[in-house]
């Protein structure tokens, strides 16, 4: 694969960032907040007013942390502050027992048979949006996916499981949340809590099949009461639902398209194997983890210590705020060859087994990690393919060159990514 350089954030020095800034600056993942030197260090220990600040860029760390003792270091309370704040008290803003009991009535929502609803959607979702982009020639992959993501989980999540043609209430939520300072995350869960107030106000629930998951847990009366859930835990969930679930596929689909629009011969190399469906599929797979090794929706992962722990020999006390930072993880100089260069091949089954364990975790993992992981593939993974059997994807390197990285809630590109739409067949 080519060396281009794939656009990175610019991180201080540790003698430059001013550690004296407010503790709600420190626990942002920024530019000027986060040490260069993490990307070829295990971690990075500071104070705030009132709390040690770990950073852990070390693979078997993350993964005591996220997976093994999941109970040792449980999602922090400032997180869960935020989420509520956000979202109100579905899984986001709530710690413990309330958080497992949600977890384990929202499974419905995020089980096979709806990621199986999700993929067929996808499909039929991204023809019709293809459509419209052959004809606007020129699309801006970040504005363009992101709406895409939102109308899949419109037609599964808030719809009977069919598309139904674009939504202009789906279209106008984008271009209201893209208006948005994205790091302004209660702003903009604001924008998202539209859609699924129109939802409720709009009578639209009444339409769902009984079959689906959002109705199962919602009950005849719409939001007012679910098993195990009170309404406002339900309403509450219904958000950060769409919220996650959009916004993460929908800016990753954005960078594989904008990779895919970069490398003409891996667009070739794909389609050729399109009579192969194993090889087409770990094809796109390959790409789907590249992208999410480059460009993490989440960034870092923020958890509270309960207990010590020893990360690469330097002993944490409990009670330190701990964040696993999946950036400087997936782009550890002493973990990946070329950390900033693009090479899905990494991903092939000969060269995966040498990645060590915790040194990717996209998803996060363990009792906190991503709900809707096996969702969230199910719809990159059709609308990909469906793109690579209509379209080819043109990305001007020169662009490229000039993009820079947004760190934010994701990491957004910071204009727009600019791609060009040719149809591969007639239309
Ligand atoms: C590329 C796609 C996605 C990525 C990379 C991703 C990644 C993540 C990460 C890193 C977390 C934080 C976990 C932690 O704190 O340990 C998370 C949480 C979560 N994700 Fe995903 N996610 C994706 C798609 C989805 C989709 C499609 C859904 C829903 C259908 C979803 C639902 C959730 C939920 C409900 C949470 C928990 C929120 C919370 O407890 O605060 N995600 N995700």
């Amino acid at each position: 694969m080519t060396d281009i350089l794939i656009p990175s954030l610019d991180f201080l020095s540790m003698e430059d960032i001013d550690w004296s800034l407010p503790s709600s600056e420190l626990i942002r993942f920024r530019e000027n907040t986060r040490p260069v030197e993490l990307l070829e260090q295990p971690l990075f220990l500071t104070q705030s007013a009132y709390k040690k600040l770990v950073l852990i860029a070390d693979p078997a760390a993350a993964h005591e942390i996220l997976v093994k003792r999941t109970a040792a270091f449980p999602k922090s309370p400032v997180q869960q502050k935020l989420g509520k704040q956000a979202f109100g008290p579905g899984l986001s803003g709530t710690l413990g027992q309330r958080n497992e009991r949600q977890r384990t009535v929202l499974k419905a929502l995020v089980s096979a048979k709806q990621a199986e609803h999700v993929k067929e959607v996808s499909r039929v979702a991204t023809s019709d949006a293809i459509s419209r982009w052959i004809e606007m020639g020129t699309i801006d992959l970040y504005r363009e996916m992101s709406e895409l993501a939102l109308q899949i989980t419109w037609a599964t999540l808030f719809g009977d499981n069919q598309y139904r043609g674009r939504d202009i209430v789906v279209a106008d939520t984008i271009d209201a949340l893209h208006k948005e300072d994205k790091s302004d995350f209660v702003r903009s869960a604001k924008v998202v809590s539209q859609l699924t107030q129109y939802f409720l106000d709009s009578g639209r629930w009444k339409i769902l099949p009984l079959d689906n998951p959002l109705r199962a847990i919602a009950s005849e009366r719409g939001w007012e009461s679910a098993p195990g859930l009170s309404a406002e835990e339900v309403k509450a969930n219904a958000l950060v639902f769409t919220a996650s679930g959009h916004v993460t596929t929908g800016i990753t689909l954005a960078w594989c398209g904008w990779l895919l629009g970069l490398h003409p011969n891996l667009q070739e190399s794909i389609r050729s194997q399109s009579e192969n469906d194993d090889g087409e599929r770990r094809a796109v797979r390959n790409l789907i983890y590249e992208s999410l090794r480059l460009f993490p929706p989440g960034t870092e992962v923020m958890r509270h210590s309960r207990e010590s722990i020893t990360v690469a020999g330097t002993e944490i006390d409990a009670g330190s705020m701990l964040f696993v930072s999946l950036y400087f993880l997936h782009r550890h100089k002493l973990l990946w060859d070329k950390p900033h260069c693009f090479n899905p091949h990494r991903f092939s089954p000969e060269q995966m087994k040498n990645i060590p364990k915790g040194a990717f975790m996209p998803f996060s993992g363990g009792d906190y990690g991503c709900s809707g992981m096996s969702v969230a593939w199910a719809e990159m993974m059709a609308v990909l393919t469906q793109c690579l059997a209509d379209i080819t994807l043109e990305v001007d390197p020169i662009d490229a060159l000039n993009m820079k990285l947004e760190a934010g809630t994701c990491l957004y590109p910071g204009s727009a990514l600019k791609c060009r739409i040719t149809p591969i067949r007639d239309f």
